[in-house]
């Protein structure tokens, strides 16, 4: 029985010591492998006296799963020994927590506005086109009809470039552009930014329109015109039966011109402070093409007809998420931005 517990204890102790796996295994042959000091000793129970073996047996036995245990519970302190310098190594720690250091982003509200517009008007069965934002004066201004002293010229509220070119005051010399190098009928909208110098609660220096053009030698009237607008503009504010009305008005470019009101969205033409105790709002101006336009053109004005339209994308936006001033658009605010996701 001392000789038994010695061997444990040894045994114990050297588990301990060792720290390979490959070295405990072979500690372990020497305990309990087919020629281990406790395999030994149960073979020779045989030559103990009969009464002796049962007690003796049950002693090896004892002894042989306490040192199992040890020995099982070694190998797997060594495992995770093993396993803790492997992940130290190496620099990337699967387990850490993310870092969420990409932020979710979402289209700024403008975009969404505009990428509303434009599948409106898709389904409508218009085309997108661009033009550039720095403008020639002769497409900005000249080819629309604009005359020489007209205020929108004036320094103070256009953005001058090089001489003869500006940031382009309005989306309208798409128009010019596209007639000039595409065949008839058209029917596009061109969307973008344009530039005045301009800024107060309903202006920034930058924003963005959308023109509308469609010319054809049939099917267009200003009838036309009103019935496209309006169901643009129920669709677009998801109001079947918002009222519209037109007004006229003058652009050098259309003939006849309007403006066109929406009933306000916000007191359902109750009158309030938005729509300043009208109850209607002014979302664009819009028009038959001016033959003035069409002519220089070589585009024959008693045989097509031309309806155009201009919006402020921003008025829209503003309406339609009730934002008060334009500014917070371009302060990237993240609290005001995000409320749009
Ligand atoms: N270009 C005009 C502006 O910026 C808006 C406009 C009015 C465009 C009438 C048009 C139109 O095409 O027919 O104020």
């Amino acid at each position: 029985m001392q000789d038994l517990q010695q061997l444990q204890e040894e045994a114990l102790a050297l588990f301990e010591c060792l720290d390979t796996p490959h070295a405990l295994e072979d500690a372990k042959a020497r305990y309990l492998g087919k020629t281990g000091a406790l395999t030994e000793r149960l073979k020779s129970l045989g030559s103990l006296p009969h009464e002796a073996r049962k007690e003796v047996g049950a002693q090896i036995n004892q002894v042989k799963s306490v040192i199992s245990a040890a020995l099982e519970e070694r190998r797997q302190a060594l495992a995770k020994q093993q396993q803790d310098r492997e992940l130290s190594a190496s620099a990337l720690d699967i387990t850490l927590p993310g870092r969420q250091m990409v932020e979710r982003g979402g289209a700024h509200p403008v975009s969404r506005t505009l990428e509303r517009i434009e599948t409106l008007f898709h389904g409508m069965g218009f085309a997108v086109a661009e033009g550039p934002e720095i403008e020639s004066e002769s497409y900005n201004f000249s080819a629309l009809n604009i005359p020489d002293d007209h205020p929108a010229r004036a320094m103070h509220d256009t953005f001058y470039l090089a001489p003869g070119y500006v940031l382009r005051t309005h989306t309208s010399p798409v128009q010019v552009r596209y007639l000039e190098s595409h065949p008839l009928p058209v029917r596009i909208i061109a969307p973008g930014r344009v530039y005045r110098c301009d800024s107060d609660v309903t202006h920034t220096p930058m924003f963005h329109q959308v023109e509308g053009l469609w010319v054809a030698d049939s099917g267009i009237s200003l009838a036309v015109l009103k019935g496209l607008l309006s169901e643009f503009m129920r669709a677009f504010f998801e109001r079947k039966d918002l009222p519209t009305r037109f007004r006229p008005s003058f652009f050098p470019f259309t003939e006849p011109s309007a403006e066109m009101d929406i009933g306000c969205v916000i007191c359902a033409g109750q009158g309030c402070r938005v729509c300043s105790h009208t109850g209607w709002l002014e979302v664009l101006g819009c028009g038959l093409v001016q033959p003035k336009v069409l002519v220089p053109l070589g585009i024959d004005p008693e045989r097509y007809t031309g309806l155009a339209f201009g919006l402020g994308v921003e008025r829209l936006a503003m309406i339609r998420y009730g934002v008060d001033d334009l500014r917070t658009f371009y302060e990237n605010d993240l609290r005001f931005l995000r409320r749009f996701q």
